[in-house]
């Protein structure tokens, strides 16, 4: 059964809505690494409603394994059919997420909006442990006052949290801004519960980087999933795990693969939507990415977009090359 505390490889993908949807979680599970997934976040109040034949966002392959469903929550009444509905997908644990800064999420009361009420916050964390049978994790940002933070920190595991991810940066900070390890490095030390760390982790290299200068269980891994999807297999190879052989030699494989799994998993016309969505990052490999993420963009379906995917990096063959040391086994 998972455990918090036996992540392995101790690599966490980050809940990012639009992206870390089935397809992209079953890219990731072929190329190795992964330790821990975690679902598109999800509105609890919505969830009661789906059912598993009419949600693609809360489909999963089983490759997927260990899964984390995600949900935002504005009041505790809103946790126990949330849990009751998902629980129809088994996920191996759930999230409350408690740093979303987005006005619509803001809003509703919901996201970064519960960290600002600690009363609240008590609430609604013990409510997800009386509802949660399994592993229980909340993903927090930080105050600038670290007296406001270490007092969420230690309200949200006295509720009985079995992880905390803490996302080292304050709700009003954009992604841009340098994330403040700091942070985790002091929740790592007074907390008895595993603290995962997450912002800024571009390489491998960041990963072993984070681990040893906050102390942190584990690291949760964001947009450079999205960027670079062998990013956890590389990580991974450098904390020594075992890993399936590499299966693809070029980028654009991995590209196309992407799209041939989203055509499998998830229902037009949406699947465009979310393809475009990732080539908004992939195409960052590329010195001239933008006119990757142009013809993607401007492509009026899967096959097409493919196709312009294929074209491009043909004529990039060079950036193209898959085959970095780090990344065979
Ligand atoms: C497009 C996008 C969507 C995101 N959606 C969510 C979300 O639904 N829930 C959440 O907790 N964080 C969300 N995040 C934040 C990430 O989980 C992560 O905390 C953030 O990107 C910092 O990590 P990184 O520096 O590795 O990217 C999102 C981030 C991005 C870029």
């Amino acid at each position: 059964m998972f455990n918090t505390r036996r992540i392995f490889p101790p690599l966490v993908l980050a809940p990012m809505a639009g992206l870390t949807h089935v397809a992209l979680r079953r890219l990731l599970a072929e190329l190795g690494g992964v330790g821990l997934y975690y679902s598109e976040m999800l509105s609890a109040r919505a969830l009661r409603h789906e059912t598993p034949a009419g949600s693609s966002r809360l489909s999963r392959s089983g490759e997927d394994r260990p899964l984390c469903v995600q949900i935002f929550a504005s009041e505790p009444g809103q946790i126990g059919p949330a849990v009751e509905r998902g629980a129809a997908w088994s996920p191996e644990a759930w999230d409350l997420n408690f740093g979303c800064p987005a006005p619509g999420i803001v809003k509703q009361g919901a996201g970064a909006a519960l960290m600002q009420r600690p009363d609240l916050a008590r609430r609604m964390s013990a409510e997800m442990r009386r509802c949660v049978k399994g592993p229980l994790l909340f993903k927090i940002r930080v105050f600038e006052e670290r007296r406001r933070f270490f007092e969420l920190t230690d309200i949200l595991a006295g509720e009985g949290a079995d992880a905390l991810v803490v996302h080292a940066r304050n709700p009003g900070q954009k992604l841009g801004r340098p994330a403040r390890w700091e942070y985790i490095a002091e929740a790592s030390s007074r907390l008895s519960i595993p603290v995962i760390g997450n912002g800024d982790v571009r390489c491998g290299a960041d990963v072993v980087r984070m681990r040893e200068v906050t102390g942190c269980s584990g690291v949760m891994i964001g947009r450079a999933a999205v960027e670079r999807p062998w990013i956890f297999r590389e990580a991974a190879g450098l904390l020594g795990a075992p890993l399936p052989p590499l299966r693809y030699r070029r980028k654009s494989e991995v590209f196309l693969r992407l799209a041939e799994l989203l055509d499998e998993e998830l229902e037009h016309p949406r699947d465009l939507y979310r393809l475009k969505e990732f080539a908004g990052y992939f195409s960052r490999n590329f010195k001239f990415g933008h006119q990757l993420w142009k013809a993607v963009n401007n492509a009026g379906s899967l096959e097409e977009a493919a196709g312009k995917a294929e074209e491009f990096c043909g004529r990039h063959e060079e950036e193209d090359d898959l085959r970095e040391r780090s990344l065979v086994s």
